[in-house]
């Protein structure tokens, strides 16, 4: 297979193999996983030796939501390319972006951009600090990989398992952060209290995804909403996963969850690299005071593939969609266990859904799931993002093919040893050195 000739190759000269922990092919069936692409359109992927799969896993980590390659953002951002990406002067899209993000956010008032995920965190905590003039932040959840959020690692090691990747280490992290940032757990209203009590008067800052795996508690949400306001703390909502998928906009809309920032990446674009750090005005200007400024945060690319991608979500109420076919393959998946005699637990709002193996050794049957639904075309884990290129037709196909694979791995599981079933090692479950 090129493409493990070529990882193998990747992992001489790029330490970690790839930038980004989720496209590690260890992370889905080592040894065996495609690991790279020459094409991708739709909800199709081709892989270096022109073997097709339909990808019904993560869709580009996360960011293309319209599909791979979609034809009208395509077109866009041709275009800006054809009229220069980059100029000494600034592109007017980022005014046009702007106003739609706080037309779609009446509660914002400015905007400011970075391009990816992580970065923007970055700069939210940055204003956040700023504005609130102390260094603590209570957080929960994955948040990237800069130093902010890393130093909770400092203090515990175990501090941000259980909020998305665990065992992410921060080696390299300045030891002077330790305590600088604190986690909570999601909708743990009474945990969260007891941590804002035992921390009275020092926090500046609190940092959290709208929604992840569970809806939010009504308590939950008012807890935190009423501590910002009383303790005159920034309130700074994740969207960068959650954003455009429920909804036009952040998730924060439909759970009445209003922020003093709220953060975009990932989707908002549509896989060209964009972010957008949205906020209240008065808490906003205050990044006119710290130094945030970079180069590329001003490309065209970025801006326009954001706007014809909000233009697209928006004309074909692709949100609707995207819960409707996550319903589909959340259906499908406890049906076919129940069949089978799997054990399994789903969790995750309909877009993004995915389950766990409740059984002996679930990272072995994972792998096994993936092994399978490899064999028969489909780029698989036990996640699901949906995309408004998923077609009905994409998943009656593929709940097919599921459905043989948990019929194989309950046989399997009878028989007492699914392990000898592998072709490869088992896939990891989180960060750690590959070599
Ligand atoms: C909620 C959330 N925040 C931040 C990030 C980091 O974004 P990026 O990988 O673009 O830096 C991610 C990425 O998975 C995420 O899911």
């Amino acid at each position: 297979m090129r493409s493990q000739e070529l990882y193998e190759r990747a992992k001489k000269i790029i330490p970690g193999g790839t930038q980004l922990l989720s496209k590690r092919p260890e992370m889905f069936l080592p040894d065996q996983w495609p690991a790279y692409y020459d094409k991708a359109k739709g909800c199709e992927i081709w892989d270096l030796d022109g073997k097709k799969y339909v990808d019904m896993s993560y869709m580009g980590i996360g960011a293309c939501v319209l599909g791979y390659a979609d034809d009208d953002v395509n077109r866009a951002v041709k275009e800006a390319a054809d009229k220069g990406s980059m100029s000494t002067l600034n592109c007017p899209e980022e005014v046009e972006l702007a106003e739609l993000l706080c037309e779609l956010h009446p509660w914002a008032g400015m905007v400011r951009y970075a391009r990816t995920g992580g970065e923007a965190m970055s700069v939210a905590v940055r204003i956040a600090r700023a504005r609130s003039g102390k260094d603590l932040v209570l957080f929960c959840g994955y948040h990237g990989w800069h130093d902010w959020y890393l130093s909770a690692n400092l203090a515990d090691n175990m501090s941000l398992d259980g909020h998305l990747l665990p065992g992410l280490n921060p080696l390299g992290v300045p030891r002077g952060l330790k305590g600088t940032t604190l986690p909570f757990k999601y909708n743990d209203t009474e945990g969260f209290l007891q941590q804002v009590k035992q921390n009275q008067g020092k926090i500046g800052t609190i940092v959290l995804e709208t929604i992840r795996n569970h809806e939010p508690r009504p308590e939950f949400i008012e807890a935190v909403k009423r501590t910002a306001t009383d303790q005159r703390i920034v309130l700074v909502l994740d969207e960068i996963t959650a954003g455009w998928r429920l909804n036009l906009g952040g998730a924060h809309l439909k759970y009445a969850f209003d922020p003093d920032i709220a953060v975009f990446g990932k989707a908002i674009s549509n896989g060209f690299p964009m972010a957008a750090i949205i906020g209240k005005k008065d808490v906003m200007e205050v990044a006119q005071d710290s130094f945030i400024s970079s180069t590329y945060w001003t490309d065209r690319i970025g801006p326009v593939a954001g706007i014809a991608t909000i233009k697209k979500l928006s004309k074909n109420n692709v949100p609707e969609h995207l819960i409707r076919i996550g319903k589909k393959v959340r259906d499908g998946w406890k049906e076919a266990a129940d069949r089978h005699g799997l054990k399994i637990e789903i969790a995750g709002i309909d877009p993004l859904v995915h389950f766990d193996f409740k059984h002996k050794e679930p990272m072995v049957l994972k792998t096994l799931f993936t092994q399978v639904m490899l064999e028969k075309g489909f780029l698989a884990t036990t996640a699901f993002y949906a995309s408004y290129a998923h077609k009905d037709d994409h998943i009656a196909a593929y709940l097919k093919a599921a459905e043989e694979a948990f019929a194989f791995i309950g046989r399997a599981i009878a028989e007492g040893a699914p392990e000898k079933l592998l072709k490869g090692p088992v896939c990891h479950s989180g960060f750690k050195r590959l070599t």
